[in-house]
């Protein structure tokens, strides 16, 4: 049994033939999905998926890419969008110094922001960090984010930081490029983290794993990423399936 920690099933890049895929997902046995809001529109199009669908979770929330158009009245409204059922986290949220989409100042205004709103409705947060690892562990610790639950989702940082995480009390995500030729650094994270701290994630519609890497990628493939945390820990894929499971339960507090 698999759980995806963190994916964008609703893309329009499914339109073509979500069913299909859908079913790939269920006989892949990957029973838990969540589909992380990125904007207004895709949270309520991820709490849509979980209404529809029983594998599918909800986060919603602003990614540090479209903060330049986020407003007061959008964060009132996730509010009132986190009452809706399945919906376990708020994310995903964060800062991205790589792209620069958004100019940075406003990043960390609503970056704050929605780490408030998290403590208000007493929500877990998923956290977006690229190239941003020094801005996003200082805000983090000065809005007390680490009393709500903090996942790292797709971690791209150095095994040092995600020990220094762990410390504080947060969740480890590991997504696709575990599974590419050059992921010594990742690699050295998932040696360092005792798999207590671990969950799985594809980000998919993006970030395919190997042998899939530069097509489409789908919750489907989670496996593929289970398969190489498994082999870089010498345990059983079931094991590592189970554990990173009931890891993604406990974390979004879904009782299984
Ligand atoms: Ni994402």
């Amino acid at each position: 049994m698999l759980f995806d920690s963190h994916s964008h099933m609703y893309s329009v890049k499914f339109d073509g033939d979500r069913e299909e895929v859908f079913k790939r997902i269920k006989e892949a046995d990957v029973r838990y999905v969540l589909n992380a809001g990125a904007d207004l529109e895709t949270s309520m199009k991820a709490i849509d998926f979980a209404q529809k669908y029983e594998m599918f979770y909800a986060s919603v929330g602003c990614h540090p890419h479209d903060v330049k158009d986020l407003d007061d009245a959008t964060i009132q409204l996730f509010k009132g969008l986190v009452k809706k059922p399945k919906v376990c986290a708020i994310g995903e949220i964060g800062l991205d110094y790589y792209y620069d989409h958004s100019p940075r100042d406003l990043q960390q205004y609503w970056f704050r922001r929605q780490i408030q709103l998290a403590h208000e409705v007493s929500m877990p947060i998923i956290i977006h960090d690229r190239d941003a690892n020094e801005d996003t562990l200082k805000l983090l610790k000065e809005e007390k984010a680490f009393d709500l639950g903090v996942l790292m989702h797709c971690f791209s940082g150095s095994a040092e930081l995600a020990k220094q995480y762990i410390k504080l009390g947060a969740k480890i995500s590991i997504a696709g490029p575990v599974t590419f030729k050059n992921a010594k650094k990742l690699i050295e994270v998932v040696e360092a983290i005792p798999v207590e701290h671990l969950l799985i994630e594809t980000d998919a519609p993006y970030l395919t794993p190997e042998p899939f890497r530069g097509k489409r990628n789908e919750s489907t493939y989670v496996k593929y990423t289970a398969q190489k945390v498994a082999e870089i820990k010498g345990m059983p894929f079931e094991e590592i399936a189970r554990i990173t499971c009931e890891n993604a339960l406990a974390f979004f507090r879904i009782k299984a």
